[in-house]
């Protein structure tokens, strides 16, 4: 069925409505009722309901609110470009008699606050609903039994502001109870809708898993300060909201507002929530106890404070709700070292309360973006424990909608409407590329070809692009907002030296997709990545020493040199991406590799990389023989470090190596996420570097995959399951003694293993006994590497 198709019975087009201009009844931000009703003699066999919305809307029918289709829908596009819609079937709720279908709305990502654009409501119009009942009955065809257009009323909700950044405002004494109930009377003063503009975005139907309460749980951990306010501790930093019941009289107003931290006082700690408000108002009904809950807004916090409390007693209960995009869960890291096992539960936190509807870098101040950077790091680990794969194809089509006029990837997607930052600008190395390489990604790992096919066309302009404006292989040009390795614990990296590394690994990467795909782009894309290797040996290479240095080192633009003032000739991360990304091999990267580890040591056995170099640093290091050192920081509690954040108290990784200055508080609040996964992208080699899953890249779905384990010093022992697209996987490792490590490895139907002929141990190499090396079939096996 086309999308117009959807909305069009019987040559009946449904129409874009919304409560007319002149209402006085509705605040700009606020939220309201539309319902209609139909007239049946009797139920037919199957009854669907399609829809749709510019803002949120959740449906009711005869008093059943339709909770299949998830929260906060339609879902997050730009809705200039793209809308979703949702089917539903309601034939269980109708009967004989007056049926009633309801719709609530609010401004949500289409109307409310969405981007940097400080205070600015995007859209200060109403909420507009699409929506179509049909009756799929007889051979006759569908019949229509209600379209928007004509015969729709609204009245105000209850919620009178409804902001994702902001909270709610609600009013619990105007909640008209059973508005969609058929036999309601006395509801009050409704007023007609009107037909609206609409869009003229192509309307599609939902694609990708949905959002939804993924958990709830009660909240006992509270504290009452002496002003009579009640914190509540729900003990990790979880996205989602507090549901409380409170027993209060009519008319009493109580605040929820959140945080991730306390402050000294015992208060929340908002200042790094900048101009996000995140804080729910009502007024209570009274009569008894009573539900309080946001509708249309959620955050990430761990900690909630409820102020206006008449009393301890008037608090009767307070759970908390965790809401995020319905992953299935298909990766379990485990090991000897309580230390790693918390990370991992931090970054499983971070994984859930930024996967919502889209990657975003952040869940709760005035940003929460699909920032394609921090994706770009993040979803190779995301993808070894949630199966991200719906998710990321939902959102390449989003990728695609945010590009430039003249078709060039960007930085964020969905890309938000806004003055400053949004404009029509090519996006910054690394964070556009995540157009190349993310898509290849999704191919590797889920086998899903398609998602190559969509993206490969962008792709080829992209780089035709930074080619065309970059001939001599150095990527100087067009480099958009340019952030380079962004919030480096250092020197800043030369930003043409970090940008033209990355114009080698999207080039190679779409030779790569080209190949799949049998395009006659390979010859092309293979020379110009050959161009870019020999410009990058000509300018930053002395292979001799295995020195990498930019000779003239180009900082920070003014986006980025806040967070990164000084640029260095040399830095770790200058040497982590030529040797990840292959632009040194053999003999020149094992000489790159001691010198990345000298840079190391000499910053005191610190790492100074940003979100990029430190995503790949551990690889970097383990590749080129520095695997001891790799397992140091990777294992390390001081700062800066994944470690240094747990022995602080986090519970879901932070945006900033010091998002908790050593020895002191929060950094500084205009950037301090305390939820942010960037950083954590390291943690990925604990599962294919220590435990040893390495995918084969020319085998995609896991066809074929090394057990290559790095047994580090002090840990005894290290296991990964992993649901496969194949089957389940596990690789395990336990240290036998000084010199040997007993290995298991299962394999599933399809898939073949490899067996490393020799492992890292400490600062031994133990090799492969008692196997003649042959690739393992299914089944479960046990292997030994020894001294
Ligand atoms: C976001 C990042 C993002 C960056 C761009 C920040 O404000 O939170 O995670 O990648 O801007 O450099």
């Amino acid at each position: 069925m086309s999308p117009t198709e959807a909305f069009t019975v019987n040559g009946t087009d449904a129409r874009w409505i919304r409560p007319g201009e002149q209402s006085t009844q509705l605040g700009p931000h606020g939220a309201y009722l539309t319902r209609t009703t139909i007239e049946l003699s009797e139920v037919p066999p199957r009854v669907v309901i399609r829809a749709t919305a510019l803002g949120m809307y959740e449906l009711q029918v005869n008093g059943t609110p339709l909770a299949d289709a998830g929260l906060y829908r339609p879902g997050w596009t730009d809705t200039t470009r793209r809308v979703q819609y949702q089917e539903y079937d309601v034939t269980g709720l109708l009967r004989p008699g007056t049926n009633v279908i309801g719709a609530e709305l609010a401004p949500g990502w289409h109307g409310g606050r969405i981007g940097t654009d400080r205070g600015n409501f995007q859209r200060l119009t109403p909420p507009e609903l699409l929506l179509v009942a049909v009756a799929e009955t007889s051979d006759a065809g569908p019949t229509l039994l209600a379209a928007t257009g004509e015969g729709w009323e609204w009245a105000a909700s209850d919620v009178t502001e409804s902001d994702l950044y902001d909270g709610e405002i609600a009013d619990r004494r105007q909640r008209l109870a059973g508005w969609t109930d058929p036999g309601a009377s006395d509801l009050g003063r409704w007023e007609q809708m009107e037909r609206s503009a609409g869009t003229t975005a192509r309307l599609v139907p939902q694609a990708g898993p949905v959002v939804r309460e993924t958990a709830t749980f009660g909240v006992t951990d509270v504290r009452w300060l002496d002003d009579g306010t009640a914190v509540a501790d729900t003990g990790r930093n979880e996205n989602g909201f507090l549901r409380v019941v409170v027993d209060a009289p009519a008319g009493t107003r109580i605040t929820v507002s959140y945080g991730e931290l306390t402050d000294v006082d015992g208060h929340v700690y908002t200042e790094n929530l900048r101009s996000a408000k995140c804080r729910d108002v009502f007024r209570c009904a009274g009569g008894g106890p009573e539900e309080l809950a946001p509708r249309f807004s959620f955050r990430s916090f761990r900690y909630a404070q409820i102020s206006g409390l008449p009393g301890p007693d008037a608090l009767v209960s307070a759970e908390r709700a965790v809401i995020g995009t319905e992953l299935e869960r298909t990766g379990w890291f485990e090991s000897s070292d309580p230390l790693l096992n918390e990370i991992y539960a931090a970054i499983l936190t971070s994984t859930r309360a930024n996967f919502v509807e889209v990657p975003t870098d952040c869940p709760q101040r005035d940003e929460r973006l699909g920032w394609m950077g921090d994706a770009l790091l993040f979803t190779p680990l995301a993808a070894y424990t949630y199966d991200v794969s719906g998710l990321m194809s939902k959102w390449f089509d989003d990728v695609l909608d945010a590009r430039t006029g003249r078709g060039l990837f960007t930085d964020i997607a969905p890309r938000p409407p806004g003055r400053v930052m949004f404009r029509d600008r090519e996006g910054a190395p690394a964070w556009a590329d995540a157009g190349v390489v993310l898509p290849w990604l999704i191919y590797q790992r889920y086998g899903d070809r398609e998602v190559l096919e969509r993206m490969y066309p962008a792709m080829m302009t992209w780089l035709r692009a930074v080619h065309a404006d970059n001939p001599d292989g150095i990527w100087r040009h067009g480099r958009g907002r340019d952030y380079g390795d962004w919030v480096p614990a250092g020197p800043d990296t030369s930003h043409d030296l970090f940008g033209t590394c990355w114009l080698y690994h999207s080039t190679r990467t779409a030779a790569d997709v080209a190949h799949v795909l049998g395009s006659g782009d390979v010859g092309w894309l293979r020379e110009r990545a050959g161009v870019v290797r020999d410009a990058f040996a000509d300018r930053f290479l002395d292979a001799g020493s295995g020195r990498i240095a930019a000779p003239e080192p180009v900082g920070s633009p003014a986006a980025a040199r806040r967070f990164a003032p000084s640029v260095a000739e040399e830095t770790q991360t200058g040497y982590i991406l030529p040797l990840v990304f292959g632009l040194v091999d053999g003999e020149v990267a094992v000489r790159c590799g001691q010198r990345l580890a000298e840079l190391v040591g000499k910053a005191g056995g610190r790492l100074e990389t940003g979100f990029i170099g430190s995503a790949y640093l551990l690889d970097a290091l383990a590749g080129s023989g520095q695997t001891a050192l790799a397992g140091e920081l990777l294992r390390r509690s001081e700062f800066p470090s994944l470690g240094y954040m747990i022995s602080r108290g986090a519970t879901s990784i932070w945006e900033r190596w010091d998002g908790l200055q050593p020895g002191g508080g929060p950094a500084c609040p205009t950037m301090n996420s305390f939820n942010h996964y960037a950083l954590g992208s390291m943690f990925r080699w604990a599962i294919d570097g220590v435990c040893g899953l390495r995918p084969d890249p020319g085998t995609p779905a896991f066809g074929a995959f090394t057990f290559a384990p790095a047994v580090l010093a002090g840990l005894d022992w290290a296991s990964f399951r992993f649901a496969s697209p194949r089957g389940e996987i596990r690789v395990r490792w336990d240290r036998d003694g000084q010199d040997a490590v007993a290995g298991e490895v299962t394999v599933p139907e399809g898939t073949t293993c490899t067996l490393a002929a020799t492992v890292p141990s400490g600062d031994q190499v133990l090799s492969l006994a008692g196997h003649d090396g042959q690739p393992l079939g299914p089944g479960t096996h046990r292997v030994r590497w020894q001294g």
